[in-house]
């Protein structure tokens, strides 16, 4: 055949065109900010390793989410900062725990607002690690009960989804038949089902003053070499009753992402986590970076790889570049 029968370049040539072709679209419809809730009233504390995030008291809150709704963004994921952290991170289930008492807040101003609640103990135990300890190990079924608590404390609150990322085996199972049992049989679970290990998340332990004080993680997340091991995490949370299944952090694990769409029939959640942000932003600070192109292609590559919704500390920012 004469060269070349088939160019390419012939649908790249407009605008116009180009949008004909686009196979992936990115939307506000995607995104879930994730928020971080502190004690007292009038508090806005920056992270310095985030910039554009901040640990805010509630009457705070509800500006931000103000905005964010304003946007349209149908979801924030909240994340709690207590008063006081103990062996057992017994304020990760308290009444009138900093979440508890911001999703009530939050829901009785933005009742359509969809809001999830990390269900996690790493920001409220002593030791920062993300279960009960049993001499210097995470106890795996001693903790059930008490994420159990967690997420229970988060539905009577009134919490539309709960997000459990601690990776202990089977939470999502126990968590699921505390909540039926209670009534809350529409709670759904947005389960952080292939967690890794990540140096990623390095920013976000600052931003929610949750790092280890002693050992790592790994005995829990899953080993960052490991893509088979993925699907067989995300099996059991389906299994066990995951509505949503969560693939964390995202760009390094992209190939993770894409197994995960195409082996399961369950909606996908990506999280752009913490480091993930900050390397752009640091980027951009410097003049390195073109700040709205580099998140545009981040957030629709994260999509292009199989993730219908992304948690993303850049939500704001992209539903505005979406709606210009
Ligand atoms: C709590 C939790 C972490 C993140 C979300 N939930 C940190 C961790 O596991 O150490 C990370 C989020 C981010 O880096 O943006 N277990």
């Amino acid at each position: 055949m004469y060269f070349p029968a088939y160019r390419p370049r012939r649908l790249r040539r407009t605008e116009n065109l180009r949008r004909m072709v686009r196979e992936t679209r990115l939307s506000v419809d995607d995104f879930i900010y994730p928020l971080f809730a502190a004690p007292g009233k009038g508090v806005k504390n920056p992270v310095p390793s985030m910039p554009g995030v901040f640990q805010m008291s509630v009457d705070q809150l509800l500006e931000e989410v103000e905005s964010v709704s304003a946007l349209r963004i149908p979801a924030i994921l909240l994340f709690g900062l207590p008063r006081e952290k103990d062996e057992q991170g017994s304020e990760a289930h308290a009444s009138d725990g900093v979440v508890q008492v911001a999703v009530r807040a939050i829901k009785d101003r933005f009742p359509d607002l969809v809001v999830v609640t990390d269900v996690c103990l790493c920001e409220y135990t002593s030791h920062g690690h993300c279960g009960v300890l049993h001499g210097r190990e995470v106890d795996n079924d001693a903790t059930l009960d008490i994420l159990t608590r967690v997420a229970l404390s988060h539905a009577r609150a009134g919490a539309d989804m709960v997000a459990p990322s601690d990776m202990m085996d089977g939470r999502v199972r126990s968590i699921r038949q505390a909540l039926d049992e209670c009534g809350f049989e529409q709670v759904s679970i947005l389960s952080y089902a292939a967690k890794y290990c990540s140096a990623f998340y390095g920013p976000f332990r600052e931003a929610a003053q949750s790092a280890p004080q002693f050992g790592d993680r790994r005995a829990y997340q899953m080993d960052a070499a490991n893509g088979m091991e993925a699907l067989r995490e995300v099996a059991l949370d389906i299994e066990e009753g995951a509505d949503i299944v969560m693939v964390k952090p995202a760009l390094p694990y992209l190939d993770v992402i894409r197994k995960v769409k195409e082996s399961f029939n369950r909606p996908v959640a990506a999280y752009n986590v913490s480091g993930e942000y900050s390397m752009i932003k640091a980027a951009v600070e410097r003049g390195w970076l073109d700040e709205r192109k580099v998140v545009l292609e981040t957030l629709t590559a994260i999509r292009r790889a199989g993730a219908d919704l992304i948690l993303t500390y850049f939500a704001k920012d992209a539903s505005r570049y979406l709606q210009e």
